[in-house]
């Protein structure tokens, strides 16, 4: 069996972490990587495939940035070309980038099954990119990974029907054959591969000296990352958020900035207890995140993180995919946010038992694909 899978931002690294191990125990499964290029700067890219020990892709189509239009279309020649030069059973992508639609339209459209990772999100926001790439990738996908139960019911209101093991985790080892074809897509309840990750690298991230690097010492300060296109494109909704933490009683802010955002940071003011610092590789980030006293994001994957780090969390957006971490009381949005005391942290585990990794790759070699 030959699968290619495709990543080309940020988070899709680490969520390919888990699959990729999950993967190296079947010899006969040939695992072949793209990489788009939508990311491309070292701390953006490389500094994650030398942590996490990730070989180098075998394809890097080297597409960088561009208006959307352009860097979907090139992704999509260019991921085509690889798929008839090396003619796979199937194509794995993940999350909701514009490198997971260049792949499921590529990939669809030569007739191979798409297995998508991370697939049923939804924030029924259609001005976010994410929410069109996530919508279009599952209803051209084969298998459809998903994290959590909310996932798994968003997908069923949109018509899908079968659903593995009843929508319940399947067990492993798993040794049924599954049927599933573009007519008769599958949901598969994988758990969520970004909780594989931190189970297993959260503890290395002890070692990170990150603290020591920017003079830090216990849980006095918060950290914060922004880069959603509709809160970093626009001053004026850059300027609002920046004043909405400002105005929480925060000693300090740690702000790892998005090479998105960095754009705009000549045109709005912030107070000076908010600290900028380039970008972090996965470690630092986790113990960054472990150590602070409170999250302020709109990052999907850092919502989860400090759910799982035990760090309450404001979202900097107007919703969220992860209402779990709301139910919980773990995560509010920000216009929503009264009080630091709001947080009624409740322990459940709606992600899954840290092993989505390898539920998703006995999925795909029962796939009955030689
Ligand atoms: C993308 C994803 C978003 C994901 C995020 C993770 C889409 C539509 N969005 O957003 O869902 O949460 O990645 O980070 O796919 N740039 C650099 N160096 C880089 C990469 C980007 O300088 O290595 C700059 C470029 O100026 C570029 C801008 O950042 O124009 C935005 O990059 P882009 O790939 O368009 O999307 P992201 O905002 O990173």
């Amino acid at each position: 069996m030959k699968i290619i899978q495709i990543v080309g931002a940020r988070p899709q690294f680490i969520k390919y972490f888990p699959v990729h191990k999950a993967l190296l125990k079947y010899e006969n499964v040939r695992n072949i990587l793209i990489h788009t290029g939508q990311h491309y700067d070292v701390n953006m890219s490389d500094i994650f495939f030398k942590e996490l020990g990730i070989p180098e892709p075998h394809y890097h189509l080297g597409v960088g940035s561009g208006p959307q239009g352009a860097q979907t279309a090139r992704m999509i020649e260019k991921i085509e070309e690889v798929i008839l030069k090396e003619k796979p059973d199937c194509i794995v992508i993940y999350g909701d980038t514009n490198s997971t639609l260049a792949g499921a339209l590529a990939a669809s459209k030569l007739h191979l099954p798409v297995f998508h990772i991370e697939a049923g999100l939804r924030s029924y926001n259609k001005f976010m990119p994410e929410e069109i790439n996530r919508v279009l990738s599952d209803h051209v996908s084969t298998l459809l990974f998903c994290p959590t139960k909310t996932a798994i019911k968003n997908l069923e209101k949109e018509g899908f029907k079968n659903k593995l093991n009843d929508g319940e985790l399947i067990p492993i080892p798993f040794n049924q054959k599954i049927v599933s074809n573009i007519s008769e897509p599958l949901i598969v309840n994988a758990g969520d591969v970004m909780y594989d990750i931190i189970k297993e690298i959260g503890p290395k991230a002890e070692k990170s000296e990150i603290l020591e690097r920017l003079g830090l010492n216990g849980k006095n300060y918060a950290t914060m990352t922004l880069h959603r296109a509709e809160n970093v494109d626009n001053a004026e909704r850059l300027q609002k958020l920046l004043n909405f933490v400002n105005d929480i009683d925060l000693e300090k802010v740690i702000f790892p900035v998005h090479p998105r955002t960095k754009r705009l940071l000549s045109q709005v003011n912030f107070s000076e207890k908010i600290k900028i610092i380039d970008p972090l590789g996965y470690i630092d980030m986790v113990k960054l995140t472990k150590e602070s006293s409170l999250v302020l994001t709109d990052s999907g994957g850092l919502q989860k993180e400090a759910f799982w780090l035990g760090v309450p969390c404001i979202t900097l957006r107007e919703e969220t995919e992860w209402i779990e971490t709301i139910e919980l009381g773990w995560n509010i949005l920000y216009k929503n946010f009264k009080s630091i005391n709001d947080f009624t942290k409740k322990t459940a585990y709606p992600f899954g038992d840290g092993r989505a990794g390898e539920r998703i790759v006995e999925v795909i070699v029962n796939m009955g694909i030689n």
